[in-house]
């Protein structure tokens, strides 16, 4: 297993370019199931998610091909099977996006239930529940969503809790349903939007996009199109806060500053000094950073995926603050990491208590999801000594080449095959 050493105490500067979406680029490529002719995407991002996901569309007859840098044309108009097996969605819960393509475009489909994760029992009861709405015979046996029907039917759907997969599935479904699909309490993400102008594009009838109401008209097919995946906000994040907890000064460019409204609005109160265009933007931090009080939730909130990183911020903020994770149930875990760097934290149930300190001390840390190694590789740019952080593989998930970007910045960080 891979690792990361890291020589904490520089500040970052220069610029860096952000990748495509991660959470934008499965379910878009997930959406070329329903194709009846050939999708076009660009600005994907070079991930090992990204490549799982290939690889599932592969073993279902998918043909690939690399059309330039980060572009791919995907052919998923004739599957000769329809099955996500369990060995592919272990190790990524997001191919549970297949489902709702195959059902909608073959009527079958056969995948394996995805399984919790670190952060939490992830359950797709509402992927399945709406499903079943829309005329769906749905088994689970052995571990696997067995799931048939002739033709979906449109139904009226509403999600509790607001779930960005389940929305992305149910709105694959409607797409090629008969009739009229009704999504209430959608998901709103950029995420969300960026798929749906996919669909659109392919010819699908879907209004009310970005809203918490969508109505999708089914269609008999979808046709080709050409879609570029918008820039990951969360990596746009993660510079950013790196920029503050390094004291460094960087530009970020390639970035949807509409997308990280939330975002710019915690590191101004932070302290931090920004300043930007239309596709780019400017950071520095030079004094103290302020702790900053802050809850996630559904966009346009707080992200949860940028939960761990601001913690970051606050553990070396002068000051305390406190920290609300209501998304999931389980995401706190980078607290003892943290901790064995010497950060103050206090935590009761999901809300943590950050007692803000002058320095962390560097220590052997250990990576236990995508967004928490972030936080880690943040933590040991702060710090004071060379911190060695395990199972990196969990950031090469969602981070393209992150140590690339990091050491283009100036940072002393190093990968090691352990
Ligand atoms: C997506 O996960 C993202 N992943 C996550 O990013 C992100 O943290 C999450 O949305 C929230 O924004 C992808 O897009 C691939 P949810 P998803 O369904 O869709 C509950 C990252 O780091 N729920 O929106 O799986 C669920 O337990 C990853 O890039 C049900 O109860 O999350 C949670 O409490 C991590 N039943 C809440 O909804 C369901 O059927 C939100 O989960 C589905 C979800």
């Amino acid at each position: 297993m891979q690792k990361l050493k890291i020589k904490g105490g520089i500040s970052l500067s220069g610029e860096v370019d952000i990748s495509g979406s991660k959470n934008a680029a499965l379910p878009i490529i997930a959406s070329s199931i329903l194709s009846s002719s050939c999708l076009k995407i660009s600005n994907i991002p070079k991930l090992h998610d990204v490549s799982t996901m290939i690889e599932l569309l592969e073993t279902m007859g998918a043909s690939f091909t690399n059309q330039g840098d980060y572009c791919l044309k995907i052919e998923a108009n004739n599957l000769n099977n329809h099955i996500a097996p369990y060995h592919l969605v272990k190790t990524m819960r997001a191919s549970i996006l297949v489902l709702g393509p195959l059902l909608a475009r073959y009527g079958k489909a056969r995948v394996s239930l995805p399984g919790g994760c670190a952060i939490g029992a992830r359950p797709v009861n509402l992927h399945i529940d709406g499903l079943r709405k829309m005329g769906a015979d749905i088994q689970i046996k052995e571990g696997y969503i067995d799931a048939k029907v002739n033709r979906l039917k449109g139904a009226k759907i509403f999600l509790n809790p607001i779930t960005v997969t389940g929305t992305a599935n149910l709105m694959m479904a409607a797409t090629l349903a008969e009739g009229k699909t009704i999504i209430e309490n959608a998901a709103i993400e950029p995420e969300i939007v960026n798929l749906g102008e996919c669909l659109q594009s392919m010819g699908a009838k879907i209004g009310g996009l970005g809203t918490r109401v969508m109505s999708i008209e089914g269609v008999d097919y979808l046709g080709e199109a050409d879609h570029e995946v918008i820039p990951d906000r969360i990596e746009a994040a993660t510079f950013l806060i790196a920029a503050c907890v390094t004291k460094g000064s960087l530009r970020v460019n390639r970035v949807r500053i509409d997308h990280l409204d939330s975002v710019i609005d915690l590191l101004k109160r932070a302290g931090a000094t920004i300043s930007f265009d239309e596709n780019h933007i400017d950071i520095s931090l030079k004094g103290a950073i302020k702790p900053i009080d802050f809850t996630t939730n559904p966009y346009p909130g707080v992200p949860t995926d940028v939960q761990a990183q601001f913690m970051v911020l606050n553990v070396l903020a002068e000051g305390d603050s406190k920290i609300i994770e209501t998304i999931f149930e389980n995401r706190l875990m980078h607290v003892l990491e943290l901790q064995r760097m010497g950060a103050s934290i206090n935590l009761d149930k999901n809300t943590a208590y950050v007692k803000g300190v002058r320095k962390l001390s560097a220590a052997p840390v250990m990576a236990t999801d995508l967004r928490a190694s972030a936080a880690l590789v943040l933590a040991g740019l702060a710090a004071k000594g060379e911190t060695i952080i395990d199972r990196i593989y969990h950031i090469d998930r969602g981070y393209e080449e992150i140590d690339q970007k990091l050491f283009q910045l100036g940072a002393k960080v190093l990968r090691l095959d352990s």
